[in-house]
């Protein structure tokens, strides 16, 4: 299924025809069995791998964006992928390019991505999302101390095994940020819902960092208790306004059965600035964990009030309207 948060007009309709020559490219290691799925950047086949005998996921880049990413850069940062060995983390079984099909291989995995449990489900079981929360933690505290930050944590790149989770993913959005935003722009290619994106990266004006992944991870799990993700708009250009400027409503406002600890260490994941955020995805399980957690920096604090809004400064805004009003 499509992730339901990628925005409609951002998407490009698949180029037909590109199976049957990507079957051609692949001939003797690969047989494409059938299509499965699609995001902004990359379309998904479930495939034979013959030399082993085995259902595999092959993902291949689309074709204006492998064109502006380059076989070297690609192939060199998928190999970070192939570097982490984590329970939490899918693995890479391959990489290549055939005939300028960049693509990569990994497990297939029968069950839903958590998009699609989402997308049926809409809000899950306290327990249940506590518990999906802390195993995508414990893989990104293991990457992060490896030095590699995800950077599109978001519940179509979390696939559902056996009830528990695997980020998928890792290395494509580096990939991908690496090329020049200019070249990007050309393609026309979307590079992802903004839901739960960290500021910083809305922003563009930062590297993103381990708390990057950190918020992203703190607005998935907003939408696994509250059934919405912490900012919603129509456009990318609203939700991306909305991540600049407004806090997120407590969780318990929509559900009041969420523990007050679990609400505290939410709103610090989703803290604008990284430094007021959790130093370490484990630090950010912990708290999830911890009955007696609460935020010194929490979204429950009442929003302050604004000038115009109080009797004096109402009046001198009267006065001096080109600077308050
Ligand atoms: N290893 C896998 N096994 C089974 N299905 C998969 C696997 N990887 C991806 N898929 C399916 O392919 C779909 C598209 O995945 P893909 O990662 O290309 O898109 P996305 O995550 O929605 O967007 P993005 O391009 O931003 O990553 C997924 O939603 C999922 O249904
Ligand atoms: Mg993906």
């Amino acid at each position: 299924m499509p992730e339901r948060r990628h925005l409609p007009h951002l998407r490009r309709p698949v180029c037909q025809g590109i199976t049957a020559q990507l079957s051609t490219a692949l001939v003797g290691r690969y047989k494409i069995e059938k299509h499965i799925g699609e995001g902004g950047m990359a379309t998904v086949y479930l495939a034979h791998d013959l030399k082993h005998d085995r259902k595999v996921a092959l993902k291949v880049l689309r074709p204006e964006l492998a064109a502006v990413i380059g076989a070297e850069r690609f192939l060199n940062e998928i190999k970070v992928t192939a570097n982490l060995q984590h329970p939490h983390i899918l693995p890479l079984h391959d990489s290549g390019n055939a005939e300028n099909f960049l693509f990569y291989v990994m497990p297939y995995i029968e069950d839903d991505t958590l998009r699609d449990k989402l997308d049926r489900e809409k809000q899950l079981g306290i327990e249940e999302a506590l518990e999906i929360t802390k195993g995508i933690a414990s893989a990104l505290d293991y990457a992060h101390r490896q030095g590699v930050i995800h950077r599109d944590i978001k519940p179509a790149n979390i696939l559902m095994h056996e009830g528990q989770p695997m980020i998928g993913d890792f290395g494509i959005a580096l990939a991908v940020s690496q090329a020049s935003d200019q070249r990007l722009t050309e393609t026309g290619l979307s590079i992802g819902t903004p839901h739960y994106m960290s500021p910083e990266q809305a922003m563009g004006d930062q590297e993103p960092n381990s708390r990057s992944d950190i918020y992203s991870l703190g607005a998935v799990l907003y939408e696994m208790l509250t059934g919405e993700p912490p900012h919603s708009g129509s456009t990318a250009q609203a939700i991306v306004a909305k991540v600049l400027t407004s806090k997120p409503s407590p969780v318990r406002d929509t559900r009041d059965t969420v523990p007050m600890h679990v609400d505290a260490a939410i709103a610090k994941a989703l803290q604008r600035m990284p430094a007021d955020r959790f130093a370490t995805a484990s630090a950010f399980a912990d708290a999830l964990g911890n009955p007696g957690f609460t935020a010194a920096t929490t979204m429950v604090m009442p929003a302050k009030r604004l000038p115009w809004s109080h009797g004096r400064s109402a009046r001198w805004c009267s006065r001096a309207p080109e600077l308050w009003c």
